[in-house]
């Protein structure tokens, strides 16, 4: 380099500059690399563009019907809209409990303001897409998907385990058995979607379980471990309750978030089930994909899922989900 090129280079870096350039050579030489390949490196790196970053084409190719009626498209794509916001959800959870010694209760009151937006539009846009599907052409497609069902949807199940106590999520009939002593593993064969997926003729689990508890179960158990003394609710209980200025706030969240996820949102799915898998002036049904007695499985006031039962009064819990 000439010396009159020199003199330009000094001029234009200013400190700043210069500043970060040692702070990156300390970062290299941290962890053993070198600074100026790194810099080389970036000379020759193409430019990030839109599509790149968000994988478009990717994200764009994992829509892929089994028929050829259109709505299975919409089908498809709204599934999959709703596990990336199922997957926001889970991301702002676990921000919220990652240390069973600590909570940030302002963290908690933001992140769970967010989640009960991402609910909110999953339930007004429920109403709009899955319940206006083409019915003739939603019941022929369908059948191409057994014994597939969102039953297995994993990062439901996961939502659940993050947001309480897990003796909550344990089927009705036996929760008045769990004591604190309980483990999770005594629990884990109790929880209420287990038991929800046994035919009922036979007393076997019905495919769609067997096959999810294969991929997931191992998965969901060491999860709800993890969770135990981390969920929402514990943390509630031991860092917000009493102690924070913004407990107030924070209940009026968790009520909601109960509200949407445990009600709202099973009701409006429900609702859907009913339209397309109910018989007209018929009092049979059409069997689900997922082989459960949905009727009785689905509804909020027989599924009696509720993460906070100690923010609901007697009168509320008495009537859970007949809203
Ligand atoms: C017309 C649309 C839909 C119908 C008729 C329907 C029907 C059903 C039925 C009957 C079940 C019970 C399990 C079974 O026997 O298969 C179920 C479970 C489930 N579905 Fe859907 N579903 C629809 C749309 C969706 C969508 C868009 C999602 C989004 C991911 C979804 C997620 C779930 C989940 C998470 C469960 C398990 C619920 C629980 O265990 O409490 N469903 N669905």
């Amino acid at each position: 380099m000439e010396n009159q090129e020199k003199i330009n280079l000094y001029e234009k870096f200013d400190e700043t500059t210069l500043e970060k350039l040692l702070l990156l050579s300390q970062k290299y030489e941290a962890v053993g690399q070198d600074l100026k390949t790194h810099l080389e490196g970036m000379l020759y790196a193409n430019h990030l563009t839109y599509w790149h970053y968000i994988n478009l084409d990717a994200l764009l190719s994992l829509q892929i019907p089994r028929t050829s009626f259109p709505d299975e498209m919409v089908f498809i794509v709204y599934h999959q809209i709703t596990e990336l916001y199922f997957k926001l959800i889970i991301n702002d959870i676990q921000q919220i409990c990652q240390k069973e010694d600590s909570c940030d209760a302002q963290l908690y009151l933001r992140n769970l303001k967010r989640v009960n937006g991402y609910l909110r539009n999953l339930i007004s846009s429920f109403d709009v897409v899955m319940a206006n599907m083409d019915k003739e052409q939603f019941l022929k497609f369908r059948l191409a998907l057994v014994p597939a069902s969102g039953f297995q949807s994993v990062q439901y199940r996961i939502i659940e385990i993050l947001s309480t106590d897990f003796k909550n999520l344990v089927a009705p009939v036996h929760r008045p058995f769990i004591t604190r002593d309980t483990t999770i593993e005594e629990m884990f064969p109790k929880v209420y979607w287990k038991q929800g997926a046994i035919e009922k003729e036979t007393g076997k689990k019905t495919l769609t379980l067997e096959m999810f508890e294969e991929k997931y179960g191992k998965i969901l158990l060491y999860t709800a471990r993890e969770y135990r003394n981390k969920n929402l609710l514990i943390l509630f209980e031991n860092f917000i309750k009493e102690k924070s200025p913004l407990e107030k706030e924070i209940v009026e969240q968790m009520r909601l978030f109960d509200t949407l996820m445990n009600v709202d949102w099973p009701l409006v799915h429900y609702r859907s089930a009913v339209k397309y898998l109910k018989k007209k002036e018929e009092t049979t049904t059409i069997p689900s994909t997922g082989g459960t007695n949905w009727q009785k499985y689905l509804p909020p006031r027989y599924q009696l899922n509720i993460f906070f039962p100690e923010l609901w009064s007697d009168e509320e819990l008495k009537n859970w989900g007949k809203g």
